[in-house]
Formats: structure tokens, sequence, C-alpha cells
């Protein structure tokens, strides 16, 4: 293998590299007698047939090796479709006269259609018909992912979703938590799906974890779109287990990258904890756990290979599920009334007046555990955190 790097204001337009650098790398190509060459940048199309012209070997470049891995990793059955469904739009983009990877994948079997169809076309209605028939699969799947969902709802169990950067240690600390055998490997994306476990925290409070797709930097447009529905599960959770290599060498940006997909998905105002894992690769590092300004739980540090620490991640856990409460001042129309009967049950009510157009405002407390009980009734109740920094008041309103 031989690496060569180079610096560039601006891409060239037809090979992303200059002659020089062209010129550099095909002289590796020869000398290695590489087959294959990776880009770890984003190609056009167009830049990736001219450098495969030009090298003549097969050029990659960083989304389609990403999709390659993916597609590698995938281990549930909606993961494997998002992949299938991501890689074929990637190609799409790149099907054009001459290009026969496709024809080449599937094995060449004969299927053209009528006389005067050119491969090209036939390439085309191929994808497509393939590209449909994936998407109709993938309908169905989320529609069972969602009845899965709603049965949670319903069970009542508050749900902990496992959030961080490739490798970082998720399906470690997945598998030293729920002792399951979900598959963990130092290698890019061992954990592809999410994957649900019960878990009670602390021996006292059960609840749903959840484990999710690994993020990396500049995740491919292409990818994001396939794996929303993936991270819905975090995006809907009670609360973020943030999982971060403590021993990465870049480790803020490897955080803020995974802050920045968070915003993506909707699921940045979740209550969040950050877990500093692989403690025991640190000198002089004890299990511990770190307060913020509202004195919540806000970092653990453990390892989650040898399991120091994990008592705290359960009183971390229980501590913001449970001892953690929230006021809210909520409005409520005259056709409400299944919503406030609902907050009798759970919160706290501390105030409740009846106004002029026959609703109410209401002020409640309630414990994050038993926020998602009120769902139900609508998004707002969860999205709507802005009072959180002073002093855990936010305003709430139903109506309309
Ligand atoms: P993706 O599925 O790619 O997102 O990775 P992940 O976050 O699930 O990481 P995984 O659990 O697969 O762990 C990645 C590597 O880190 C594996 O080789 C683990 O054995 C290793 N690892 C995880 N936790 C620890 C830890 O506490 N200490 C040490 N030394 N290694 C750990």
């Amino acid at each position: 293998m031989a690496v060569v790097t180079g610096k560039r204001q601006t891409p060239d337009s037809r090979y992303y590299i200059g002659t020089g650098k062209l010129e550099e790398l095909s002289l590796a190509v020869a000398e290695h007698q590489a087959e294959l060459v990776l880009f770890n940048n984003m190609l056009s199309p167009s830049q990736e047939r001219n450098l495969e012209k030009a090298l003549s070997v097969r050029v990659v470049d960083r989304t389609g090796l990403i999709l390659d891995i993916f597609a590698q990793r995938a281990r549930t059955f909606e993961g494997k479709l998002q992949v299938e469904l991501a890689q074929l739009r990637h190609m799409s983009t790149r099907l054009v006269r001459g290009w026969t990877h496709l024809e080449r994948q599937k094995g060449g079997i004969g299927l053209r259609g009528g006389p005067g169809e050119t491969q090209l076309e036939t390439d085309r209605r191929l994808l497509e018909n393939r590209i449909r028939a994936i998407q109709k699969r993938l309908e169905k799947v989320g529609q069972q992912r969602e009845q899965g969902r709603n049965a949670r709802k319903r069970a009542d169990v508050p749900v902990v979703g496992l959030v961080g950067y490739t490798n970082a240690g998720k399906s470690t600390l997945f598998n030293t938590l729920t002792l399951s055998d979900v598959y963990a490997a130092d290698q890019l994306f061992a954990t592809l799906d999410p994957t649900l476990r019960r878990y009670q925290a602390g021996g006292q409070l059960s609840v749903v974890m959840a484990d999710t797709v690994g993020f990396i930097r500049h995740l491919p447009h292409e990818l994001v779109a396939a794996f929303r529905s993936t991270l819905s599960e975090a995006s809907d959770a009670d609360l973020l287990l943030h999982m971060i290599d403590a021993s990465d060498e870049r480790i803020d940006d490897t955080i803020a990258q995974v802050e920045i997909v968070l915003a993506e998905i909707g699921a940045d105002r979740i209550p969040r904890i950050q877990i500093y894992n692989k403690l025991d690769l640190l000198e002089n590092a004890n299990p511990r756990l770190e307060r913020d300004e509202q004195g919540r739980i806000s970092k653990v540090w453990l390892s989650a290979r040898t399991g120091e620490g994990i008592e705290l991640l359960d009183e971390a856990i229980i501590g913001r599920l449970s001892g953690e409460i929230r006021r809210h001042v909520v409005r409520l129309a005259p056709t409400d009334a299944a919503l406030r009967a609902r907050l009798y049950e759970i919160a706290k009510v501390l105030k409740d007046e009846a106004d002029e157009t026959g609703g109410w405002t209401m002020e409640v407390e309630v414990a994050t555990k038993d926020e998602r009980r009120l769902r139900e009734f609508g998004r707002a109740w969860m999205a709507d955190k802005t009072g959180e920094k002073e002093g855990g008041e936010s305003q709430v309103n139903f109506s309309g």
C-alpha cells in the first residue's frame, strides 16, 4: 500500500488532483501494481471516471468506501435495505454511457429490454425498479418498527439511547450492561442497526437500551438520509448516553461532530450524559461523576471493557431519569381535558387556572422519565426545553 497526500486550494475539475500529483499517483500505482486507488474525498462522477481512465485502475471515493463498509456491517434487514438504497442512489449519479459496473455486478444476465434499448437505458431501468422495490419494503419495515415503538411507549419504559462516534465503545458498553452478544469489533461501524435490550439500572429502574449506528466525520448525505429512520430510535429516546473515547487524540472535534449529527436528527434537546470511556487506557484516571452548573450528572468516566465505573453510570441514569424534575407552564384549550387528567395523574400540579376561553393554564412539575407519557398529546411537550436554562421552567402550549 502507498499513501499519496497533497494540498490544493481548489479541486481540479477534471481529476480533483493536479496533473503533477496525477503523475506521482500514476507512478505509485505502477510501482506497487495497485488495483485500487482510494480517495479520502468526495469525487464527482466525472472525476472518478477520468481518474479511472488516466490510472487504468478502479478508483473509489470516500462515499463509495463508506457505503461498502456499511454494506458489510449491516446486521438487520432494515439496515441492509437502507445501505443498498444508498448504494443504488450513489450509483445512479454515476450511470453514464459506457459505464458498466452495474452490469458486472449483476453478473451480466441477459436482462436487456426490447430491441433498440441501449445498455444505458437498460441499466437505468433496472436501477429504478430496484430502488422502487426497496423503498416499498422499507416502508413496511418502518411500519413494523413504529408498531414496536408504540408498544414500548404503552409499556411505559423509558428509552436510553447510546450514541457516539464510531469506535467509541457503544457496543462494548451495551454488552457489558445487557450481557448480550452484540457484535463488537475494532473496526469501523461494527454496529449498524439499532439494537434494543432491556436493562435494569442499579437493579431497580427498568429501561430499554438502544444501540445506534456509529457516527463519522463528513457522513455522506446519501447516508444521513438512509439512517434517519435508524437514528430515529435515538431522537425518540428519553435520555441519551453520548459515548466518547477518552483516549482519542481528536476528542474535541469528535465530540463536536456527534453534536452536529444529533442536531440534524433533532435529538439535541434530549437530556444527555457524556460517557468518557476507555478509562483503562489513561494514566492515573479513576471512575468518577461530574455535574453541570444545575447540579445534574453530566459526565461519567468509566471503562466499558473492564466494567470499572458501571455502578456510577447506573447512578447517573437513575438520577437523570427519576430524580430530574422539570417545571412547565402549560396552556390548555377546552378540548384538552384528557391531557389535563393525565397531568393530574403523573405530575405535581402547582397551579391550575381556568381562563376566559374555557381552557386552563397549568403549572406542573414532571420527572424526566414521565414526560414520555405526555407525548401522545403532541411533540410540543418534548420539543420545548427552552426554559431548562432558567431553572427548569418551560412554556408549553398544546392548543393550536
Ligand atoms: P461502532 O459500532 O463502529 O459505532 O463502534 P462502537 O462505538 O460500538 O465501538 P465498539 O464497542 O465496537 O468498540 C470499539 C473498540 O474499542 C473495540 O475494540 C473495543 O474492544 C474497544 N473498547 C471499547 N470499550 C473499551 C474500554 O473501555 N477500554 C478499552 N481499552 N477498549 C475499549
